[in-house]
């Protein structure tokens, strides 16, 4: 299992960059990182997010835990509507706020093997995405708060990671 980074961590904000190399090594960090999102549990988690600054991130959005989808070097190449969603993050932990997003977006990446691929998203996995590719150029749901719940959400996760020791 990969340690998850928590927020305030200054290293969320790390700005991560293009998979370059898609070897063995890249394959094994993958499977690392589905591993601690499925264990943790969570739907989506990005590379910055266990301390590696690339632009990878995993996803599985089913209620089966049986589709999951890894996007590389991801980009977002079209974006029509509006939703609102109550979000958490495995880097937040107990915190969920409503957040605007596109509703639909179309995403071209790369796979494991670095073929492209195009996907056609909405609803849940359209969230998700889109707050994974925040975590890659190092921005947090939380950051579209006001910057006084920001502030409270920052002082209530310091406590309990001081009381955690
Ligand atoms: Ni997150």
């Amino acid at each position: 299992m990969l340690t998850i980074l928590e927020f305030p961590d200054p290293r969320l904000r790390t700005k991560a960059k293009p998979v370059a190399v898609f070897d063995k090594a890249l394959h094994t960090l993958i499977d690392a990182m589905f591993a601690t999102m499925y264990a943790a549990p969570g739907i989506g988690l990005a590379a910055t997010q266990v301390n590696v600054h690339q632009q990878l991130l995993v996803l599985d959005v089913s209620e089966e835990k049986n589709a999951p989808l890894v996007l590389i070097n991801p980009k977002i190449v079209e974006r029509d509507g509006v939703q609102v969603y109550q979000e958490g993050c495995l880097s937040v932990p107990g915190i969920f706020a409503d957040v605007e997003r596109a509703e639909r977006i179309v995403v071209e990446a790369a796979d494991r093997d670095g073929k492209p691929v195009r996907i056609e998203a909405d609803g849940l996995l359209a969230v998700c995405i889109q707050h994974e590719m925040d975590h890659l150029v190092g921005k947090l749901f939380v950051d579209y708060l006001s910057p006084l719940k920001r502030e409270l959400v920052r002082k209530k996760l310091e406590k309990a990671h001081r009381e955690a020791g």
